[in-house]
């Protein structure tokens, strides 16, 4: 099938700051163990996963969204009055309308700037808002534009499912992309999406398909996360890898040329796969899976601000980042880390 050609060379655009936040609460496997029929050691040896964070009862997304988006502007050195424009990347988000970006806006008391959700493409919704974020910059090349990928998986997810509720935590992550980001260049980018594999992750409560009723919530429709897991494992790494090969040609970078890996942390094994797949030895892929598990749109932006916080980039690196979800849409991005990546919290 004909790829769209993803544009390349270097623009001039790129990450201004970086931040992220998890909750406090540690829920663990042994916790899952005592819900439903699983065990530590299962979900380790299929997933890689030993922990991951849940909110707090009073927490909603917007609080998470509010922390990681604080935190990147702090990097940044910006103040919430020079952001130009909010995209927030999440599948659950605060209200069903208006959207979370809305709230976002309000909460960090920006001016009344252009805002608006991705939503609904799962994993790959962060690196998917940072392109078009991208787009968006070299059409306003002053405007800077607050990135948010956030998830409260823990409220969404049917606790009873063994097949998915182990796999799921809560986090988010943000980023401001400008010109001359210091953090980073984008170099490259890649995304496409195959909307025939819609089936294989899903949740349909709420559309105009199977709209909210009381005998929907009864038999717990809202929480019906339709996952065939090895179908998604196997579409995972193989666009995870094409996207990556792609977003590298039009960097005109080879997989020898990329310092770090930062991949959608969804799976140890789907990221084991995706960097054999790829001839990337493990010392250049990052990984935290097994703190976090599986965060959605926050799963990127939290990896590559933990990656930077341990003292794992600097200037000058080449980084891939890759993700994939729900859609199924795929995203990858090529970095050149700047000065300001060097900085650790
Ligand atoms: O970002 C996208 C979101 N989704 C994903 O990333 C999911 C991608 N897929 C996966 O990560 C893996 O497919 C899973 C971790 C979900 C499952 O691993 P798997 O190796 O593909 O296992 P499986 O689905 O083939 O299931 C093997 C067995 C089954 O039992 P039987 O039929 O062999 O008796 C499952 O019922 O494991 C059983 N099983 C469990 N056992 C204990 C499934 N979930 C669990 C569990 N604990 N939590």
């Amino acid at each position: 099938m004909l790829q769209p050609k993803a544009p390349s060379g270097p623009q001039g655009i790129g990450l201004a700051g970086l931040g992220s936040y998890v909750p406090e609460r540690i829920f663990t496997n042994e916790e899952w163990a005592r819900r439903v029929d699983t065990s530590h050691d299962w979900i380790v040896e299929r997933t890689g996963i030993e922990r991951r964070r849940f909110a707090a009862a009073d927490q909603t997304t917007l609080d998470l969204a509010e922390a990681a988006a604080r935190a990147a502007l702090t990097d940044a050195g910006l103040e919430p009055s020079e952001i130009g424009e909010i995209v927030v990347a999440t599948d659950t988000p605060e209200v069903y309308i208006p959207d979370t970006s809305a709230f976002l806006q309000e909460r960090l008391g920006l001016g009344e700037v252009p805002a608006y959700d991705l939503a609904g493409s799962g994993c790959a919704g962060f690196l998917q808002a940072v392109d078009v974020a991208r787009s968006r910059v070299a059409a306003y090349p002053d405007r800077r534009i607050l990135v948010v990928g956030v998830e409260l998986l823990s409220r969404l997810m049917n606790w009873n499912d063994r097949e998915t509720c182990v796999l799921f935590g809560d986090a988010a992550g943000a980023t401001v992309v400008s010109k001359g980001g210091r953090v980073g260049e984008i170099l490259s980018s890649d995304a496409g999406t195959d909307g025939s594999r819609a089936d294989i992750l899903s949740l349909e409560a709420g559309g105009t398909r199977l709209p909210f009723s009381v005998e929907g919530a009864q038999r717990g429709d809202h929480q019906r996360v339709v996952m065939r897991g090895r179908e998604v494992f196997r579409e995972a790494v193989r666009r995870m890898a094409d996207s990556s090969r792609r977003a590298l040609a039009a960097a005109g970078l080879s997989i020898d040329e990329v310092d770090l890996l930062v991949p959608h942390q969804a799976n140890l094994r789907i990221l084991r796969a995706v960097s054999r797949a790829l001839e990337i030895d493990e010392e250049r892929v990052f990984v935290n899976v097994q703190e976090y598990g599986n965060t959605g749109s926050a799963s990127v932006p939290l990896a590559l601000d933990q990656a930077r916080s341990e003292g794992r980039l600097h200037a000058g690196d080449r980084v891939l980042l890759t993700a994939f979800g729900a859609g199924f849409h795929w995203s990858s991005l090529v970095l050149r880390a700047g000065p300001g990546i060097e900085r650790s919290e």
